[in-house]
């Protein structure tokens, strides 16, 4: 159902597919052997036009997992892109050496327009501050684990709600989903883009912006933590300014509730003390091994043998 298909946005998905990888992935956790050997002999292109750990290492495990291989470069200074060359020529040139390509790039859109030229699926590893919904399906793969169930809850985004797509891509996925309120904490510098506060209008989502940490922190069963995107800056003196505005430490814990579900799709920088690791509410080293399980369900969906 999913075999042949690109991945740019998470909207490019029915609940009902995303409903399917998410039970997928759970069998592929909870069966050690299942789909182990699923995509011997395919190839899997990771091109990172821009730094990653997470994401790349996330998809080259998932991919040697299910016993196919992985090619690509991680800095594109190594790439031809630095002598000129096209996103249109590395990507076509990509796609007739492997059976889909993972695309992470500093541009909006890029994603997307790479898939218009690939024969073969493209999964948007990240476009600029636009999108990554492969974090979404980690997400929300989390929240449905440690929940039972995407519904009926009031989530919490804070840091920088401009430039991180993750926020982005997570709120406009859970439109789709039944009762969730949203609650978007940022300094004024770094709040939540008209275009998705749209998206949530016209979806009837209740949502509310807030400057204050302590007086959101009661009502939330998910807070979503994220970093000051530096890179995404003009002037470093904003940067500094703005990176420590909300810090997640034992104190700010005191306000939330005892079933509150920590995340962050990391890297963390300063946003959460290290002491919070520490407590069972903290989610995130989890969402990470989860964000493993759904890339295995979705490159095996992608490439047709999610039944192998
Ligand atoms: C995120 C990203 O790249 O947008 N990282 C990730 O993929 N886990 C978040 C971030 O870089 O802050």
């Amino acid at each position: 159902m999913l075999k042949g298909r690109s991945l740019i946005e998470p909207g490019n998905f029915t609940l009902e597919e995303m409903d399917s990888l998410f039970v997928l992935a759970e069998k592929i956790e909870t069966e050690e052997r299942y789909l182990r050997e699923s995509c011997k002999g395919k190839l899997l292109a990771t091109l990172f036009f821009e730094p990653s750990t997470r994401t790349r290492l996330s998809f080259e495990a998932a991919m040697l997992r299910l016993g196919g291989s992985c090619l690509g470069f991680a800095d594109p200074g190594s790439s031809s892109a630095a002598k000129g060359e096209s996103l249109a020529d590395t990507v076509r040139m990509a796609a007739s050496y492997a059976d889909a390509i993972v695309m992470r790039n500093p541009k909006e859109g890029a994603a997307l327009l790479a898939s218009r030229y690939s024969p073969v699926p493209v999964i948007n590893a990240g476009d600029g501050g636009h999108h990554h919904p492969t974090q979404t399906l980690t997400d929300l793969l989390t929240i449905r684990r440690l929940r039972g169930e995407i519904k009926d809850f009031t989530i919490g985004f804070c840091g920088d709600l401009k430039f991180g797509r993750t926020v982005h891509s997570l709120a406009k996925a859970l439109a789709r989903h039944e009762n969730i309120k949203m609650i978007f904490i940022s300094p004024k510098e770094l709040v939540i883009p008209d275009y998705i506060k749209h998206h949530l209008k016209s979806h009837n989502i209740e949502f509310t912006e807030t400057r204050s940490f302590e007086e959101a922190m009661p009502t939330l069963d998910v807070l979503y933590m994220t970093r000051v995107q530096k890179e995404r800056f003009f002037n470093e003196e904003d940067y500094i300014r703005l990176k420590d505005t909300f810090v997640l430490n034992k104190e700010r814990m005191l306000y939330s509730k005892g079933t509150l579900i920590i995340l962050h799709p990391l890297p963390r920088v300063n946003e959460i003390s290290v002491e919070v690791d520490r407590d069972p509410r903290a989610a995130y080293f989890k969402q990470a091994k989860y964000g493993m399980y759904v890339r295995m369900a979705l490159l095996a969906s992608l490439l047709g043998v999610e039944n192998a």
